[in-house]
């Protein structure tokens, strides 16, 4: 089969299309025809092997796991003996977070990594759901309890789950406010932002408003300025971002909960959790993924390159299977 591989780690540049052996499914996994997968923060991080303490988890000097990609969406092809919920032809998808493998025509995939996929809904809408949204929602609503009439604040409102969580906490009845560049502000507005802010313009930090819930992406201010952006009693909740202000966080979030009335919190992601409910976002027409894309497998270098800059809108998305209609 092809896939994208790496062998070392670096720039898009280190990534090649090769012929490589077909995956076997072990007895608890499933073979997937890959027809979608999308790329993530965590792909970009496993490319170059940042941050370094990720090394722990991906290889010390060289990558363990050659091919990248988490999120995906394909058919079933094969499933392993101890294997309770699929069958051959099954339309799946979701996230393989550290078991990887998605840029690639076929990947083997634990069934509680995956969930049946809606016949309304394309591979490439469903390969750009898994981590993004599953990080909207577990923020929003798990960590930041979202509540009706709430103001919020989304920094880093136009990649991947910033265009989720916009959808997302209009359902709740928010008053939303999108941070991003200039070039991405037209897009918070079509996903239902009410108010955006430039922030090459615009320090939300520093402008005087205060917000009930933030829900910060880019996690690239100190914690006491995201503190002062809230109101008493408001919740910050740090998706990711920056690792020294993440560090940061993690130091002083007991002291600044504790003093200052307001609860900051850091997500740590729970694979899948939560995308039964977003399937069915879906289907009722409530969430809708925003592609950008999709790219080929060959193209996988391209496409990491053009998330690297920061270019992208929404989901950048690979179509790996290519139907002619
Ligand atoms: N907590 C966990 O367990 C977990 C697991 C997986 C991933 N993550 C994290 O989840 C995040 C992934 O988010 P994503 O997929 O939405 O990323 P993304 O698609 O790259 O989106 C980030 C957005 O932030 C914008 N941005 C850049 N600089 C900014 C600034 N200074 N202020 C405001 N916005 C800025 C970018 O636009 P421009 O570049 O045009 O400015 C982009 O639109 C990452 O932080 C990752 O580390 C966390």
């Amino acid at each position: 089969m092809k896939a994208i591989v790496f062998t070392k780690y670096g720039s898009p540049d280190v990534l090649e299309l090769r012929e490589v052996e077909k995956p076997t499914p072990k007895d608890d996994e499933v073979l997937i025809r890959v027809h979608a997968a999308s790329l993530n923060d965590w792909d970009w991080g496993a490319l170059q092997g940042i941050p370094f303490v990720n090394r722990l988890l991906f290889g010390i000097l060289k990558p363990k796991k050659q091919i990248l990609g988490s999120d995906i969406a394909g058919r079933i092809e094969a499933v392993g003996k101890n294997v309770r919920q699929f069958r051959p032809g099954d339309e799946v998808f979701g996230d393989l977070s550290g078991d990887w493998g998605g840029f690639a025509e076929y990947a083997c995939a634990r069934e509680h990594a995956l969930a049946l996929k809606p016949p309304s809904m394309t591979f490439e809408e469903a390969a750009a759901i898994p981590q993004a949204a599953m990080l909207a929602l577990q923020g929003l609503r798990d960590l930041g309890r979202i509540q009706s009439g709430q103001k919020l604040l989304i920094n880093g409102a136009g990649g991947g789950v910033g265009t989720f969580a916009i959808q997302i906490a209009k359902l709740y009845g928010v008053e939303v406010t999108g941070v991003d560049s200039r070039e991405k502000l037209d897009l918070l507005r079509s996903m239902g932002a009410d108010h955006v802010i430039d922030y090459t313009q615009e320090d939300f930090t520093k402008n005087g408003k205060s917000y009930d819930l933030i829900l910060d992406v880019k996690t690239n201010r100190s914690i006491f300025d995201c503190a002062r952006a809230l109101s008493l009693n408001g919740t910050y909740v740090t998706v990711g971002g920056s690792m020294a202000r993440l560090f940061q966080f993690l130091l002083l979030r007991p002291w600044i909960s504790m003093t200052r009335n307001k609860n900051m919190r850091i997500l740590v992601l729970k694979p899948n959790k939560g995308l039964a409910y977003i399937k069915e976002l879906f289907e009722a027409g409530k969430v809708v993924p925003v592609i950008d894309g999709p790219y080929k497998l060959s193209e996988v270098p391209k496409a990491f390159r053009y998330f690297g800059e920061g270019r992208h809108k929404g989901k950048v998305v690979i179509k790996v299977v290519i139907t002619v209609d």
